[in-house]
């Protein structure tokens, strides 16, 4: 009995080194695991999903982007200098503007001409403040051209007429004589700027008119039809589309809009708790479970306006155009609630991350998305206080993400652990994969604030031998930039991953965003 006690443990090192020896594990439990099927992408990732949105409210457009030609900070034509060059770091692929709830209260006539004889405006919506107008189409259009992005234009439906909309696109895309066309020139502006893509109106379920969604569909078709083709200038129209789960919505539109009027349909869905959004920073864990819970549910309310869409479109011809999205918080104390000032931690940068990271995956149908909003409000990329500018978590998950750009989708397998809490669970990583030029590049975030990931990835269809990455991450979850630490979270390489046989093996660590690049 003793000597069987001794000699058993010592036959099972034996056998198990044995084992070990002759078949190395490829998955021990307790391991996450990615399977990349890289010679099997046939979808592309457009480059319009990571788009932006900038709409007067706040301190986006005034005191943000828009700083005027006579200020101390450094400006073109008005423009910052800095946000200019760090949004170009991105490679920021599109811009929405004028809003938002904003663009069904704006008439664009008043924005144009001679700045000191714009007329002014009341911005109901936010903050009730007035609106001097020195911000309007010539200096948007500008803003894009420095940018070098693709501008969206967001019509009003709410309380302007078919006239209106119908001059604003003459103004900006036709090339011949005509009224419209002639007064952009009087204004300056000999070239039309050939703006290809139009939303007709905004939230049109709500702040857009509080209209039902068979009014809507009426409306739209009247609108979308004075909006002309001009040249070379073919529109791309965006419906009005659903409130996160408003499911009818969108079935009501598909039925009954034509589809080659619309390019695409939209969705808006914020990550939020509308009865108790919580602090930017400084939160607990509940709320950070939380919200990290419905960032994952947007999965969910996607497919459903998917499964509508199929159905109407099986073709795939609309896109679903997310153009609205992010983290919404209670504003920073002291601010004015209607200017949706909010800080951005590495929760935010898990939030876009994942989300991010979905909307590759559904690039099928989602073939445009734009973030809320790029400076000083909601999930902001960058935030400014006088002179000072800083580059928030969220900044940098766009800049580390933008090789995914019009790159291939590469089918990909997780299995993941659980973040658990309080009895709930979300799987722990995220991930999505594409390729270009045959560099594979791996979004993966790790949502759990504890545990590290024990991570091996399988390549198939492309032999891999290189690898080399970047991870952003903090030593608490509410880990954020301030004007006086501007650099507390920012991309550092990673180099805890090593190939072998074609296999990746690394630790992600708990809370964290890494992106690989694999060759
Ligand atoms: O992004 C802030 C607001 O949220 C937008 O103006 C509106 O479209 C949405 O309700």
């Amino acid at each position: 009995m003793k000597n069987n006690q001794t000699c058993l443990p010592i036959v099972s090192f034996f056998l198990a080194t044995c084992t070990l020896f002759l078949f190395p594990p490829s998955f021990a439990s307790g391991q996450d695991r990615i399977v990349i099927n890289a010679d099997l992408g046939q979808q592309q990732i457009s480059r319009h999903i990571y788009g932006h949105f900038s709409e007067h409210l706040g301190r986006c457009i005034y005191d943000g982007y828009w700083v005027g030609e006579d200020s101390d900070i450094p400006n073109t034509r008005g423009i910052r200098n800095d946000i200019v060059e760090a949004l170009r770091a991105t490679n920021i692929p599109n811009l929405r503007w004028p809003g938002g709830c904003f663009a069904d209260e704006y008439h664009w006539m008043d924005g144009i001409g001679p700045r000191s004889e714009r007329p002014t405006m009341i911005n109901t919506h936010w903050g009730g403040v007035t609106e001097d107008n020195s911000f309007g189409t010539h200096e948007f259009l500008d803003l894009c051209g420095q940018l070098n992005t693709e501008p969206i234009i967001v019509g009003n439906v709410g309380s302007g007429t078919v006239k209106e909309l119908s001059q604003w696109v003459e103004y900006v895309n036709f090339d011949g004589v005509s009224p419209m066309a002639d007064l952009r020139r009087k204004h300056g502006r000999d070239e039309p700027w050939g703006v290809v893509y139009w939303g007709i109106g905004n939230e049109n379920w709500g702040c857009g008119g509080h209209m039902t969604p068979e009014h809507y569909s009426d409306l739209y078709r009247n609108y979308a039809t004075y909006a002309r083709n001009y040249g070379n200038t073919r529109l791309r129209k965006i419906a009005g589309g659903a409130n996160a789960s408003d499911y009818n919505w969108t079935e009501v539109l598909m039925q009954r809009i034509p589809h080659w009027m619309m390019w695409g349909l939209s969705l808006h869905h914020y990550t939020t708790d509308w009865g108790d959004k919580g602090p930017a920073t400084g939160f607990s864990e509940f709320k950070y479970f939380d919200y990290i819970r419905r960032c994952y549910h947007i999965e969910q309310v996607i497919r459903r306006h998917m499964t509508i869409m199929d159905r109407y479109d099986p073709a795939g011809r609309v896109a679903l155009v997310v153009d609205e999205w992010g983290t919404w918080y209670d504003v920073e104390p002291g601010t004015n609630p209607g200017f949706l000032y909010q800080q951005n931690s590495l929760r935010d940068a898990f939030v876009a991350g994942i989300t991010l990271n979905y909307f590759n995956e559904m690039s099928h149908r989602v073939r445009m998305a734009n973030i809320a909003q790029t400076v000083n409000v909601l999930q902001a990329l960058i935030l400014t206080e006088g002179e000072k500018m800083l580059l928030t978590p969220t900044y940098h998950v766009f800049e580390m993400y933008k090789g995914h750009h019009d790159a291939t989708l590469l089918p990909l397998h997780l299995e993941s652990g659980q973040y658990e809490y309080d009895g709930n669970q979300v799987p722990a990583l995220s991930a999505s994969a594409s390729k270009k030029d045959d560099v594979i590049l791996l979004s993966i975030v790790n949502v759990d604030p504890e545990k590290d990931s024990d991570l091996l990835i399988d390549f198939r269809g492309q032999d891999v031998s290189r690898v080399s990455g970047r991870i952003l991450t903090g030593d608490v979850l509410d880990a954020h930039n301030t004007f006086d630490q501007p650099d507390v979270v920012k991309p550092a390489e990673f180099i805890s991953a090593r190939i072998r046989n074609n296999e990746l093996r690394t630790i992600i660590p708990a809370k964290s965003v890494v992106v690989l690049e694999v060759e």
